[in-house]
């Protein structure tokens, strides 16, 4: 089995365990959890018992694969086209779902932000994508931004289907994208699960966006009561490396 990769040892799986797209889908429930710094254990727990030791430690090793393969292809979604290839075969599971290619990805990306000017400024950019699949343009983005500038991008992005927001969790954690990615309805506006990532983290966003809030309050009571100084220049909310110093 070590030769093949990680479709290979999933589909050696599955024809002992059931559905492919089952054992895909827990595939990347335990991956996806594996990635969440201990924020989602009772899941990873859940979907790990109805598996073996020794298939388990073969989830492990597709898990590897999965790495290895993505490092051959930078920036490249290797998720979801097997997603869809499984579902496709599996009347329960078949949604009718199409993701966007790759190619047409990177063109809109590419349309959409003017990357240079970002990284001139050098001040994060939020982007919300509200219909993720499994992350495949939001990696487009992200592509355009590497190596030395994706802690640039701050991605929100969220599906219904709890195994495209689980695939876009691994693609954008394992390719260091800061990104808050939300289980839920957004025609809705309902949200079931969310998670922020490690590199979400890393940045300081939560930080930042506080800081942000911060300085609008501290603007508005600048308005309501004008003789009171207010020291602005202290809040940074602009600084995306969330190293941020609250002088007051
Ligand atoms: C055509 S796919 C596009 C995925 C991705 N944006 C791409 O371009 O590859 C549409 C996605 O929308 C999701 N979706 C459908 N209805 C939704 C809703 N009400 N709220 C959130 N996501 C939804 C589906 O689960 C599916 O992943």
């Amino acid at each position: 089995m070590s030769n093949e990769g990680f479709r290979s040892v999933l589909l050696s799986i599955a024809r002992t365990k059931g559905a492919t797209v089952t054992v895909f889908s827990d595939f990347c429930r335990i991956a996806a959890c594996s990635l969440a710094i201990g924020r989602r254990e009772e899941e990873y727990l859940d979907t790990a018992k109805a598996y073996s030791r020794d298939e388990l430690s073969d989830l492990s090793l597709a898990f590897a694969k999965l790495v290895q393969e993505m490092e051959q292809h930078p920036f490249t979604d290797l998720l979801g086209p097997f997603y869809l290839e499984c579902a496709a075969h599996s009347s329960k599971q078949a949604r009718g779902e199409f993701y966007t290619p790759p190619e047409i990805s990177q063109l809109i990306a590419r349309m959409t932000v003017d990357v240079e000017e970002v990284k001139r400024k050098g001040v994060p950019i939020s982007v919300n994508e509200p219909a993720c699949g499994s992350g495949g343009m939001a990696l487009a983005l992200a592509q355009l931004f590497a190596p030395d500038s994706v802690d640039l991008l701050r991605i929100t992005a969220q599906d219904i289907n709890p195994v495209a927001t689980d695939m876009c969790y691994i693609n954008l954690t394992l390719w260091g994208v800061p990104a808050h990615v939300v289980l839920g309805d957004t025609i809705r506006m309902t949200v079931t699960r969310a998670w922020k990532n490690v590199h979400w983290h890393r940045v300081g966003e939560d930080q930042r966006q506080a800081l942000g809030r911060l300085k609008d309050l501290a603007g508005s009571v600048a308005q309501t009561t004008p003789d009171m100084e207010i020291p602005q220049r202290h809040f940074d909310p602009d600084d995306g490396r969330g190293q941020f110093l609250l002088n007051l």
